[in-house]
């Protein structure tokens, strides 16, 4: 049983289905519901299936209800990934808009610690639970007008490798993965003009991330990619 976030489309889509195609059933979330349908019936070409749970990451309180409400209706959790962004826009520090970084630190920093805090008991509990997040090298290394994206990201991280400090010794394995620049839409975003065609596509970069949810991975800490 997995749960993957920003699963509408982009990696998260694209990981989903991997994780379908190694035979999980994958609850997918995201806003968009039409999205969330389309990865559905990815999934189900693959002869797995998923659970669909439509929500706004920026509401607390009901990512908070995600790990009562899989352990009401399947009784475990084995994979939490942990994909879903928000860009906000590129600009100057002085120039972010207080919408803006709300909805950043929102969706990168906030909700990965209300997931941890609602997926981590179900995910310790688990025989061979994983949890992998998605981050990027900006996290690492501050590029101008990237900066609320980058902090967050580098918040995201300090608390996920927190996490793993404090489950080192359980069957829990909790990495990060940066899968590099990806032709998606948060990219077209960020560089309007680019050409995406010699880019990495989401299904080139999924196999990575879905490793690291298979039961024999060991990593445990690390930043992949
Ligand atoms: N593409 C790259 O070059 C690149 C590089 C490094 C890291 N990353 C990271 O990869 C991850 C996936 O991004 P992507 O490139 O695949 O972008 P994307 O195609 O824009 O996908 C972003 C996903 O996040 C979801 N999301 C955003 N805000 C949300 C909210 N408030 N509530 C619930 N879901 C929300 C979106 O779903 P809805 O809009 O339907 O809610 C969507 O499914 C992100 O963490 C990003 O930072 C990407």
């Amino acid at each position: 049983m997995a749960l993957v976030t920003g699963a509408s489309r982009g990696i998260g889509a694209a990981t989903a289905v991997e994780l379908g195609r190694l035979g999980a059933h994958v609850v997918i979330t995201a806003r968009t519901q039409g999205g969330l349908e389309e990865t559905d019936d990815a999934i189900r070409a693959t002869g797995s299936a998923a659970t669909l749970l439509p929500l706004d990451l920026l509401d607390g309180d009901q990512v908070d209800a995600i790990g009562p409400s899989l352990f009401e209706r399947f009784g475990r959790l084995d994979i939490l990934v942990s994909n879903a962004g928000a860009l906000g826009r590129l600009t100057p520090v002085p120039h972010i808009l207080p919408r803006d970084w709300a909805d950043v630190v929102g969706v990168n920093l906030a909700a990965t610690w209300h997931l941890i805090r609602t997926c981590g008991p179900l995910l310790q509990i688990a025989d061979a639970g994983r949890a992998v997040f998605i981050t990027t090298g900006l996290a690492r290394a501050p590029k101008a007008y990237w900066g609320a994206y980058g902090a967050t990201k580098a918040g995201l991280e300090h608390l996920v490798l927190t996490w793993a400090e404090e489950t080192r010794t359980t069957r829990l394995r909790v990495n990060l993965f940066d899968p590099g620049v990806v032709a998606t839409r948060l990219r077209a975003m960020a560089m309007p003009g680019e050409d995406p065609t010699p880019l990495a596509r989401p299904t080139d970069v999924a196999p990575a991330i879905a490793a690291l949810c298979l039961p024999t991975e060991t990593r445990h800490g690390a930043v992949v990619g």
